[in-house]
């Protein structure tokens, strides 16, 4: 894996922010866009662009084909078994309320259940709470400990006969963790529950092969893998999504419309209501196929050395606590340090061009846990280097002496 060559695909890393060179460690918010995938989507505004799926003209079917391309390349990707089960949606946050809208009408009822990992993401919780608010199901939270692992014992005495669903993270964004996802599959599959896996920082991390680990409902975004925004996939079993209602209603998710009865499209257009961002779509199938260029455990490997390098560095600094210290985390590095606050110090890390997040993460459960407002991030992608890394390191210890 040549990083130097990976860096040249990618124009923004070339920029400078306040006159210094960027180092870019916020993947996990959101990934750095390659060539190849800027100029699918430049491509397509420029000599492609009509609607699809509507018209029977020369550029509509062109564009048409290449949306069914980018479903088809996502779906080689996943590991999905057809492409019906493969549904573009506006991102992993509509993927997952798509799922708890239309799952919770057909399979969720008074006095049911619906487990949640403590370490989800806002968008894997919200909506869940959301429909069991409606429905009259309960919530029922499955803890992590101290090093950030999550308690998948504690989940012989939370399901039972009631419990319909479980949410959980692929690898969380604050601590990184990665759960064992199978016993976690199998335990509630043999309640009879279905499982939601939130995959947005797991399938960039390494994929995902939706089949092997039989989750049932599996949800990304296509800005954290390289693509653009304001598309993501949802993932759904076929005969789950067969016997649930549409979420959205309109255009193109319809099979006869009259005003006395509607019957809708089958799979997968039954979840694609109106114009679908097939630009978007199109954009991420490229940057797809652009990883696809790689192999997946190589590049993993690259970022996991990273890791563990800045974290061998970073445990250097006094006061510095890193939280989420899992053996199989994916590279994302949640810290602060005694007595500096983290916005003020991703300011004087800005101020040297290096990019992290601080904050909450969307996943303020993270931070109760704690007892803690917020914390810094740096999350590792492809095109990142030991260089970087070190001017993250040399710009944590500088900012913490001007700061205490
Ligand atoms: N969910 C994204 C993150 O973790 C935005 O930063």
């Amino acid at each position: 894996m040549n990083v130097e060559s990976i860096r040249g695909d990618f124009p923004i890393l070339q920029r400078t922010v306040n006159g210094k060179p960027l180092v870019y460690l916020d993947s996990g918010a959101t990934a750095q866009k390659p060539e190849c995938g800027i100029e699918a989507v430049n491509r397509l505004h420029r000599e492609q662009n009509a609607n699809i799926h509507r018209g029977v003209h020369q550029l509509s079917a062109e564009a048409t084909e290449l949306y069914e391309q980018a479903r088809e390349r996502v779906r080689t990707f996943i590991g999905a078994a057809s492409r019906e089960e493969v549904i573009f949606t506006a991102g992993a946050t509509a993927s997952i309320n798509t799922i708890a809208y239309a799952w919770s009408e057909r399979f969720l009822h008074e006095g049911d259940n619906i487990i949640i990992s403590e370490m989800e993401h806002h968008s894997n919780i919200v909506p869940w709470q959301a429909v069991a608010e409606r429905r009259g199901a309960e919530i029922r939270v499955l803890p992590f400990d101290e090093e950030g692992r999550l308690m998948t014992e504690q989940l012989d005495t939370l399901l039972d006969e009631r419990t319909r669903m479980v949410a959980v993270t692929q690898a969380s964004n604050t601590l990184g963790t990665r759960p064992d996802l199978r016993p976690i599959i199998e335990k509630a599959h043999a309640v009879g529950a279905h499982v939601m896996v939130d995959g947005c920082q797991g399938v960039v991390h390494g994929g995902v092969d939706v089949v092997a680990l039989d989750c049932d409902f599996y949800a990304f975004s296509g800005h954290k893998l390289y693509g653009p925004t304001g598309i993501g996939v949802l993932y759904g079993k076929r005969e789950l999504l067969d016997q649930m209602p549409p979420f959205l209603y309109g255009g193109d998710m319809v099979d006869r419309v009259s005003f006395e009865k509607t019957t809708y499209a089958p799979l997968p257009l039954k979840y694609e209501a109106g114009t679908s961002n097939y630009i978007g779509a199109i954009g991420l199938g490229e940057a797809v196929e652009y990883l696809r260029g790689f192999d997946l455990h190589e590049v993993e490997e690259h970022e996991m050395s990273l890791m563990r390098y800045a974290e061998e560095q970073l445990r250097r600094i006094d006061g510095l606590r890193i939280y989420g210290s899992t053996k199989d985390k994916c590279s994302i590095i949640s810290f602060n340090v005694e007595g500096v606050h983290h916005y003020d110090l991703g300011m004087i890390l800005d101020k040297l061009g290096i990019a992290i997040r601080t904050g909450q993460h969307c996943a303020e459960p993270v931070m109760t846990h704690f007892g803690i407002t917020g914390m810094c991030r740096a999350s590792i992608a492809m095109y990142n280097t030991r260089e970087e890394i070190d001017a993250l390191c040399r710009g944590v210890e500088r900012a913490v002496r001007m700061l205490r």
